[in-house]
């Protein structure tokens, strides 16, 4: 089924907020204010500007639950893909602001089960109650980690390893070469997803223990094979989760040697992201997709036909209200598109 291109749709997460001088998280407007202290208004180059404030689609506080989170933005992405939709659902912010959180949440338990589990559980749950359909699904998790694509699941069963590459089709692009790993049940897709995740680059540095040197890419593809109609006609749609590395200044990280490397390839992707969010909202002419593998694989996702949901994570914390500008900035950029 072809999708009517909406507005994407965003969300601001906070994970707790220390301050409310200078950050107010306002859930009912769905608008976030930050105000700067005197010290830090005055050394901004634009220091004229010392108040923002921006409206989001959806805006929580540190005390939203997952549950809440799932709920109120991730589940109707989830619905419009078993209707046929492709789909998106995009973690983004600063290191440590609760991305992983969001996305993966707690492997051991359940009640922080991140939107992936989630999802997993509502696809499933969907198809048991659709018996008039013949709903089969395969799980496939890819990293990128320094401008490479790796296949979290080369562990599992299934086809030889391949050397991966990305291939545009229509309006999409697909990875070469992708394990895609066949999925009955519930259970099944959740290992896959904590098989890759387990698999997935990590290093502690100075604000996240855990922090995710790669960006993280679930995808469920799901096809839906009617078991009434003669002519048994066939429906696909693609459920994608992409769990970015975060936004980080060195200085405050303290990271050194391949860590110092794996920022800078960071830092680079999640700028040519912003600038593709840039040039999708403002016009209808060439979006550079390809500058980067990050870019080139969400292209259906920014500028195509998938339902897509950002969800900006965001620490609240008065320490780090420059990244929070910036993450709320980019959030208002990509509602645009
Ligand atoms: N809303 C929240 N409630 C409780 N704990 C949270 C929340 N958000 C994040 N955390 C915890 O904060 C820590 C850092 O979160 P997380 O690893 O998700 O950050 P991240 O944004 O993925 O960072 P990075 O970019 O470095 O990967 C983790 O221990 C996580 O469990
Ligand atoms: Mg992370």
């Amino acid at each position: 089924m072809q999708a009517v291109r909406e507005r994407l749709t965003v969300a601001v997460r906070a994970r707790s907020v220390s301050n409310p001088d200078h950050i107010q998280i306002r859930p009912a407007s769905s608008t976030v204010r930050v105000v700067l202290p005197p010290e830090l208004a005055s050394a901004r180059s634009d220091n004229q500007r010392s108040s923002w404030e921006w409206t989001y689609d959806h805006v929580f506080g540190g005390e939203s639950s997952q549950e809440k989170i799932f709920d109120e933005t991730v589940a109707p992405v989830v619905d419009a893909v078993l209707r046929g939709y492709n789909g998106t659902v995009l973690c983004f912010g600063q290191t440590g602001s609760g991305k992983t959180y969001t996305h993966t949440g707690s492997m051991s338990q359940f009640a922080q089960r991140g939107v992936a589990p989630r999802a997993i559980a509502r696809v499933f749950s969907h198809a048991a109650s659709q018996p008039q359909y013949e709903t089969l699904v395969t799980a496939s998790y890819l990293e990128i980690y320094n401008d490479t694509l790796v296949d979290l699941l080369t562990e599992l069963p299934g086809p030889g390893p391949e050397s991966l590459s990305l291939v545009d089709c229509e309006s999409s692009t697909t990875v070469r070469g992708l394990r895609a790993v066949a999925v009955a049940d519930e259970a099944a897709a959740l290992e896959v997803l904590f098989t890759g995740e387990r698999r997935r680059s990590v290093s502690c540095h100075q604000l996240n223990d855990r922090s995710s040197r790669g960006h993280a890419v679930f995808t469920l593809s799901m096809e839906f094979r009617s078991r009434v109609e003669s002519s048994g006609r066939v429906t696909r749609a693609k459920l994608v989760f992409v769990d970015l590395a975060g936004s980080e200044r060195l200085k405050k990280t303290q990271t050194s040697g391949c860590l110092r490397g794996e920022s800078v390839y960071i830092n680079q992707s999640l700028t040519h992201l912003d600038q593709v969010v840039v040039a999708a909202a403002v016009s209808r002419g060439h979006v550079p997709y390809r500058r980067s593998k990050l870019t080139h694989l969400l292209r259906d996702a920014i500028g195509g036909n998938s339902k897509t949901l950002l969800i900006a994570n965001m620490s609240g914390q008065a320490a780090h209200l420059e990244e929070t500008i910036a993450t709320l900035e980019f959030a208002a950029r990509a509602r645009a598109v």
